[in-house]
């Protein structure tokens, strides 16, 4: 059995990339960063660029670590709201990491429920492989929507580490995961500014801004 069904749970036919063992995951994911969640996932919210009074969208937020701590750094006056189709998941994130400024919906990356231009940064980590293709270059088109012009995505998923124990442990589950096409599908959804690299122990990012202006293809 491969490390990624030990999560799964309950298949849910709507969202077959759907986490169900919220808290089995939510404990996972602190024992593999090794003592470095905080640091790796306070560095993604650094590269988002997000400041006190921002609106920020958490594409695939799991338990909604990496969405309290975006909610953190937009205070005063800014919110996180962490969207993903588990419900175990947003029940976890909701129980654990909600907050006056920090709130967590039902949604899948492929049909965001957010109006146009109503978010000034989308972060979304480890979440991008779980989405089948074909979807994967919709969700990043979703992104790019519920952006306002000017505002900024970072994109992080899974990026094969043989040093580390982590990225042995949770490699064998994660070869699906081409993550040399984020950055091609970012730049077909019309970002610009693309930047990309590696934030240890394990996760490619990638960096864009919705340009004030879209450009003609
Ligand atoms: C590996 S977890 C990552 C959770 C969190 N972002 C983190 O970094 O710990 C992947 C998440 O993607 C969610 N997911 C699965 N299918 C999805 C979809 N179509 N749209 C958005 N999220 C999805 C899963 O339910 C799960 O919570």
């Amino acid at each position: 059995m491969e490390l990624g069904h030990l999560f799964t749970g309950e298949p849910q036919a709507d969202a077959p990339g759907a986490i169900g063992r919220a808290r089995l995951y939510d404990t996972f994911s602190a024992v593999v960063f090794a003592g470095r969640r905080r640091r790796t996932f306070g560095a993604l919210v650094d590269l988002s660029g997000a400041q006190p009074g921002d609106r920020v969208l958490d594409v695939g937020c799991g338990p909604g670590y990496l969405t309290a701590l975006a909610a953190r750094a937009v205070s005063p006056g800014g919110e996180a709201v962490g969207i993903d189709p588990s419900a175990p998941m947003i029940n976890r994130a909701r129980r654990v990491r909600g907050s006056a400024n920090c709130s967590f919906e039902l949604g899948k990356a492929e049909a965001l429920a957010a109006p146009d231009e109503s978010f000034d940064v989308v972060v979304s980590s480890l979440a991008l492989h779980h989405v089948p293709e074909p979807g994967r270059a919709t969700a990043v088109r979703e992104m790019f929507r519920v952006l306002r012009p000017g505002g900024r995505i970072v994109l992080a998923d899974y990026h094969p580490s043989h040093g580390h124990f982590g990225g042995r442990l949770v490699g064998a589950a994660m070869r699906h995961n081409p993550v040399e096409r984020i950055a091609p599908m970012i730049r077909d959804a019309g970002f610009a500014a693309v930047t990309d690299g590696d934030l240890p122990p394990f996760l490619y990012y990638v960096r864009a801004i919705r340009p004030e202006t879209r450009v003609q293809q």
